[in-house]
């Protein structure tokens, strides 16, 4: 149904066809014609074992492994505690200031705010996590963000995870969830873009990148953070599920697999029209509350909490909202550029000397308006 509003869309005006580009490059999967990759591999590359290893997965460069009774009030040394303190008054509330905090934790937003949620929820004391291997395993993941990547970084997950536990504390969802599947939300929301080296999934492709050739095109990125998130989990004292039973660390990689496989954009039309189904069809108990009786009803929903906090930054207070926009512009840009440098088309939104802010966030809120329209209501 969307292909058909879109055509009628790109055929009304200039603005029409942009939004119509848009979401059809954003939202919708694409069907490609194959193109084999060509160039005689070099010689030093034919020696060397393909696809064996996971490549970003470089050694932490941390302090020597902290005892658990060093470690301090949030987690990591900051010399700015009690304005970080001050801060995190605000974190079961939408609009935190994720910023403040990664100025304040010396760029450890996603440190701090993981361990004060853990704690909160009683996460670290029920999965018998030791604190030192758990601040050992943060770290080591938040350095594998990139802090030279302006909008998908250290920040942009510390924000998921925050959004994700305001979602999940939802009244609608008062104990619906088990701590195990609100772990994985967490989890999931942390790793979920871990290692993203600023360019979308179809620049990995057009280039013939190592990460699309890994992972065949299919949901390039989303595989990668993944594979790189468990991965660190086996670094020296970085296993933070050590203590759950077979069965439990089983069900939690399977949710999380389908968490963040969940946050690939084209999959966003697939997973609204679910959640229409389920919203048609919901199940509710006599006191408000969801009625969610099977893994598919469950992780659908854990999916598209994870999914809106992803996609959150327009509904953040407006400050914080400009912050992302800039952020998300200079990446774009960055993209742009290099695809300019390499005579490729460049793609929509990416282009400094055609598009701005504003024209950007309208495409992107329309196109969530658009979609949510599509699914929730008559065709246009
Ligand atoms: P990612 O975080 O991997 O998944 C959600 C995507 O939505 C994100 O990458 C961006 O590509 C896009 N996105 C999020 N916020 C904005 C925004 N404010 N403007 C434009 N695109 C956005
Ligand atoms: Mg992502
Ligand atoms: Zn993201």
């Amino acid at each position: 149904m969307l292909n058909r509003e879109l055509t009628q869309l790109s055929e009304t005006s200039r603005s029409g066809n942009q939004v119509s580009e848009f979401i059809a490059n954003t939202f919708l999967e694409k069907q490609q014609d194959v193109e084999i990759m060509s160039g005689p591999l070099k010689d030093k590359d034919k020696k060397k074992r393909p696809m064996s290893q996971i490549v970003a997965v470089k050694k932490p460069v941390l302090s020597p492994s902290l005892a658990p009774t060093q470690i301090p009030r949030f987690g990591v040394t900051t010399l700015h505690e009690g304005l970080l303190a001050t801060e995190f008054e605000d974190i079961n509330r939408w609009g935190l200031d994720i910023f403040k905090i990664a100025e304040y934790s010396g760029n450890r937003p996603l440190t701090v705010v993981m361990y004060s949620i853990f704690q909160e929820r009683e996460l670290l004391k029920n999965f018998k996590i030791p604190a030192d291997t758990f601040v050992t395993f943060m770290m080591t993941l938040e350095d594998h963000y990139h802090t030279d990547v302006a909008y998908h970084n250290n920040i942009h997950a510390a924000d998921v995870v925050q959004s994700t536990h305001v979602l999940l504390s939802t009244p609608a969802l008062e104990a619906v969830f088990t701590d195990l599947e609100i772990m994985a939300a967490l989890f999931s929301s942390a790793i979920h873009d871990v290692d993203h080296p600023g360019v979308s999934n179809q620049f990995l492709i057009n280039t013939n990148s190592e990460l699309a050739l890994m992972y065949n095109d299919a949901s390039v990125l989303e595989n990668h953070h993944l594979a790189v998130g468990f991965k660190l989990l086996q670094e020296d004292n970085c296993d933070i599920f050590q203590s759950l039973s077979k069965k439990q660390g089983q069900s939690l990689r399977k949710m999380v697999i389908d968490m963040v496989l969940a946050t690939d954009m084209s999959k966003h039309m697939n997973f609204l029209a679910d959640l229409k189904t389920m919203v048609e069809t919901k199940k509710v108990t006599s006191l408000g509350v969801l009625l969610l009786d099977n893994y598919s009803d469950r992780i659908q929903v854990l999916q598209n909490m994870v999914h809106c906090a992803d996609l959150s930054n327009p509904t953040k207070p407006l400050d914080i909202y400009r912050q992302w926009t800039d952020r998300i512009m200079m990446e774009f840009f960055t993209q742009g550029d290099r695809e300019r440098d390499k005579g490729m088309e460049i793609s929509p939104m990416c282009d400094k000397h055609n598009a701005s802010v504003e024209k950007t966030q309208v495409l992107y809120c329309t196109m969530q308006v658009l979609s949510t329209g599509c699914m929730f209501s008559k065709p246009l």
